[in-house]
């Protein structure tokens, strides 16, 4: 079979046959952008969810954290995050026929040209210049204006409670920062997770399941502070990076650099320590989806393509068939944007007090008003020129100074009575607003990337070579002879025992023993056990390995412990 071709269709087509994911409201017709996960997409889904849980939380929980927030947020919370004003992509619409098209998609269509990131009076420049049409109808296009992504609701009956449903579950760990900040003993660094549906009302998503107007979002704001922050353990994850800097992009190269993380932060391509082992984290993470390491890529957005919260931003790309380059993650430096925006718009503090790890001294320069002196001048006046000179910072008195005298309240006061001193402080512990990085992840666009890397044809089967961690199923059990009460009595205890062991299992006695292999191997069973005469007598019974199709045999009391150690 020739699988490179039409793999896509292909393992959309085994998504649907055998229940992984399929198009929503199919019976209607289909609405773009959104998808259902069948029986083996939801397991398959979640265990990609575990083991990002496993990676970004579980293996991090002396700083990381896991929370829930909802999905619907008022008007306020958007403004502040400044979705509401920035959120959005230029569309234009057809004089005509009334089509409306994302404008800079349609330009990059036509005229094979890169124009993300422009502003839309630009767009509208070169629709005019090129003498772009509709390719619908050939009518007139109207200028570019913007559309706003959001998806806008309102909570209980009142029209103008204006709601969103989030686009990223992020506000949500930057609105309930301090709640969490305060249950973890205000410890710094923290990481606030969340795993959780986000809509995004896309313009025409026409990429199936890469591009999603509803999906699962998996990520980490992970808050530090920004001019005494600890240092990462780059030796849990130290493998190198690629990386295509925006530099480079910006000049038209697509040369790769490969870096340590700590090297590239070293060599200034990282903004932030953290940002680049978040990085590797994630890129850990990718590897064990079954992705190679020269099928990973660190991208670094242009300043036209980042979002607005974000002072340096790197996609991690990966390559499936199809659709090419896809992003499977966003790491984002949002620095301290997104609590200073909170705090302005809700007016709650979002500072944090934190203890310098050593005390430090410094040097203040302090104003000293020669009182007696003051008495000379301004006799039973005195206590209020003295009050007013109290008002006066370091900055003013020493203008003063330089210009010999001041009038204060009427009063003519001379630079004399002054004097600026150097006192000598103790500092302890200083305020300031966290800064974040942010890895991002969909979890469904991961679904797919799995699906692509795992999907094989060998000898007129499919298989999918799944790594056994994300099988939706672990384990099969079969009697070799379905009509022979006594092999199906063991291999149902087998299975029984196996589900009772936390594991998934299907149980299967239709057909050919040959035919209930390829079943199991077409939806990434990774083992499976085949009870036949010779367990009667010696209690054994036959791993099949789904891979290389070899077998062995093993005691059949063994089974379930031999799987969970495989697993
Ligand atoms: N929070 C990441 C994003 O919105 O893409």
């Amino acid at each position: 079979m020739d699988v490179s071709s039409d793999k896509y269709e292909k393992i959309v087509d085994l998504a649907a046959r055998r229940g992984f994911f399929w198009p929503s409201y199919e019976i209607y017709g289909g609405l773009a952008g959104f998808y259902d996960l069948g029986p083996l997409g939801s397991l398959l889904k979640e265990n990609i969810r575990k083991l990002w849980l496993d990676y970004f939380v579980f293996r991090h929980q002396d700083m990381v954290v896991l929370i829930e927030t909802p999905v619907i947020a008022p008007e306020i919370v958007f403004k502040a995050s400044g979705h509401v004003e920035s959120f959005t992509d230029p569309i234009v619409t057809c004089s005509k026929c009334g089509k409306i098209y994302r404008a800079d998609h349609l330009l990059e269509d036509i005229l094979g040209i890169k124009v993300e990131g422009l502003r839309p009076e630009e767009l509208t420049s070169i629709i005019r210049e090129k003498g772009v049409k509709c390719p619908s109808c050939g009518g007139e296009l109207e200028d570019v204006r913007t559309f706003n992504l959001l998806f806008q609701t309102n909570v209980g009956p009142y029209k103008h409670d204006v709601a969103y449903l989030r686009p990223e579950a992020a506000q949500g760990m930057f609105t309930s920062f301090k709640r969490v900040f305060n249950a973890m003993r205000y410890s710094l660094p923290l990481g606030i997770a969340q795993v959780g549906r986000v809509a995004r009302n896309e313009i025409s998503p026409r990429q199936g399941m890469v591009r999603l107007r509803e999906f699962t979002i998996m990520e980490v704001e992970f808050f530090f502070d920004p001019e005494d922050a600890e240092e990462p353990d780059f030796s849990r994850f130290p493998e190198k990076l690629r990386i295509l800097t925006a530099d480079a992009r910006s000049k038209g190269l697509d040369e790769v650099v490969v870096v340590r993380p700590e090297e590239a932060v070293a060599e200034g391509i990282v903004l932030n320590k953290w940002l680049a082992y978040w990085m590797s984290v994630a890129q850990a993470f990718a590897k064990e989806l079954g992705l190679r390491e020269d099928e990973i890529l660190f991208e670094e957005k242009l300043p036209e393509e980042r979002a607005h919260y974000s002072k340096q931003t790197f996609d991690q790309l990966v390559s499936i068939s199809r659709w090419g380059w896809v992003e499977i993650s966003g790491h984002a430096y949002r620095t301290d944007y997104d609590l200073s925006r909170h705090m302005q718009f809700s007016g709650e503090d979002m500072t944090v007090y934190r203890e310098l790890k050593k005390p430090k001294e410094v040097t203040k320069k302090s104003v000293v008003i020669d009182q007696e002196l003051l008495k000379e001048y301004f006799g039973s006046d005195t206590p209020r020129v003295l009050q007013a000179l109290r008002r006066l910072s370091v900055e003013e008195v020493e203008k003063i100074l330089s210009e010999g005298e001041v009038i204060v309240d009427g009063f003519k006061v001379p630079a004399r009575v002054f004097r600026i001193e150097e006192v000598k402080e103790v500092v302890r512990g200083r305020r300031f607003i966290p800064h974040v990085v942010e890895p991002s992840f969909g979890a469904e666009r991961l679904l797919l990337v799995v699906l692509d890397k795992a999907y094989y044809e060998e000898g007129g089967r499919v298989v999918l070579k799944l790594p056994p961690k994300l099988a939706p199923y672990k384990l099969a059990v079969f009697p070799l002879i379905p009509k022979e009460e006594s092999l199906r009595t063991l291999a149902r205890r087998i299975y029984h025992d196996a589900v009772k062991a936390g594991l998934t299992v299907i149980y299967d006695e239709d057909g050919s023993i040959g035919r209930r292999y390829a079943r199991v191997d077409e939806i990434g069973v990774p083992f499976a056990v085949t009870v036949d005469y010779q367990s009667l007598e010696d209690n054994t019974v036959t791993v099949r390995f789904r891979d290389s199709r070899e077998q062995i045999r093993i005691k059949s009391d063994e089974v379930i412990k031999w799987v969970l150690n495989n697993l």
